[in-house]
């Protein structure tokens, strides 16, 4: 049976997939990046598999097959529905948490964005990429740092993800396999109007899908005064994202 904790994150991505792609424009934007940066130091764009997991609506799919050739492509997301908006042409889709689902073996390319942070054990993950990647396979994948959402973290909210891990953590986990040619972390703010904005947003990627309970009004009005006693600057309040990639290669 699913943990109640994974179907509340599923229903909440269910819920955003509407608005989703709309919405989550820092999510694009560091899977356009995690591809530059993979072209960079990988010497093929030829592939003979990839495996994505946590795929969500090919924010990161779509730019891999623009810069890439890749003969088969297995995608994987806790939400079976995403496979309907994913408008690359892909040859499976493997439905549930990727920490329980069979991987396919031997791959040539395990890619992934911004959902490893959705894990509870990213590290166990982590440890296991080695072992499903080929001979000269390479690994590409972005989450986020503990700096991510740190807003709502001063304010003691339980929105946000189990599995945010840094840089170094990330390294120390990877098998010895293999090589990792580049490893790093950056921050950018996004600027709202006001705290109901930023709530707004979150709901709109899915990502509020663990906060417990729902709010009065008067939690609510609390909430957004003590965002703005905080962190407003000049009549705006900022929500910080905190991407951190690696790419690697199996020698
Ligand atoms: C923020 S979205 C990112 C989607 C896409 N990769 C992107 O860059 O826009 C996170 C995705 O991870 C998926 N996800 C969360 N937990 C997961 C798990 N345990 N196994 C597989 N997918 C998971 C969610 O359903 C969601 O589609």
């Amino acid at each position: 049976m699913t943990p109640i904790r994974d179907r509340k994150v599923h229903d909440s991505f269910r819920r955003s997939l509407p608005s989703y792609s709309a919405e989550a424009s820092p999510q694009r934007r560091i899977a356009r990046l995690l591809v530059q940066r993979l072209l960079r130091v990988c010497p093929t764009t030829n592939f003979r598999s990839l495996f994505e997991f946590g795929c969500g609506t090919g924010h990161l799919t779509e730019p891999l097959h623009q810069a890439l050739q890749i003969e088969r492509t297995t995608l994987n997301d806790l939400v079976a529905d995403v496979a309907q908006d994913i408008v690359v042409p892909f040859e499976a889709f493997i439905g549930g948490a990727v920490e329980t689902v069979a991987w396919p073996a031997d791959v040539d390319l395990i890619a992934s964005a911004s959902a490893l942070q959705w894990l509870e054990d990213p590290d166990a993950l982590l440890r296991r990429l080695a072992e499903h990647l080929a001979p000269h396979g390479w690994l590409a994948l972005s989450t986020f740092g503990p700096q991510q959402f740190v807003e709502l973290q001063k304010l003691g909210s339980d929105a946000g993800a189990p599995g945010y891990i840094t840089p170094d953590r990330i390294g120390a986990a990877l098998s010895a396999d293999l090589r990792v040619v580049d490893l790093g972390a950056a921050t950018f703010k996004l600027w709202f109007d006001s705290p109901t904005e930023v709530l707004r947003h979150l709901r709109r990627t899915g990502v509020n899908g663990r906060a417990s309970g729902r709010w009065t009004r008067r939690d609510l009005e609390q909430f957004s005064q003590a965002y703005v006693d905080r962190f407003a600057v000049a009549g705006r309040v900022p929500l910080t994202y905190h991407p951190v990639w690696v790419i690697a290669t199996k020698p």
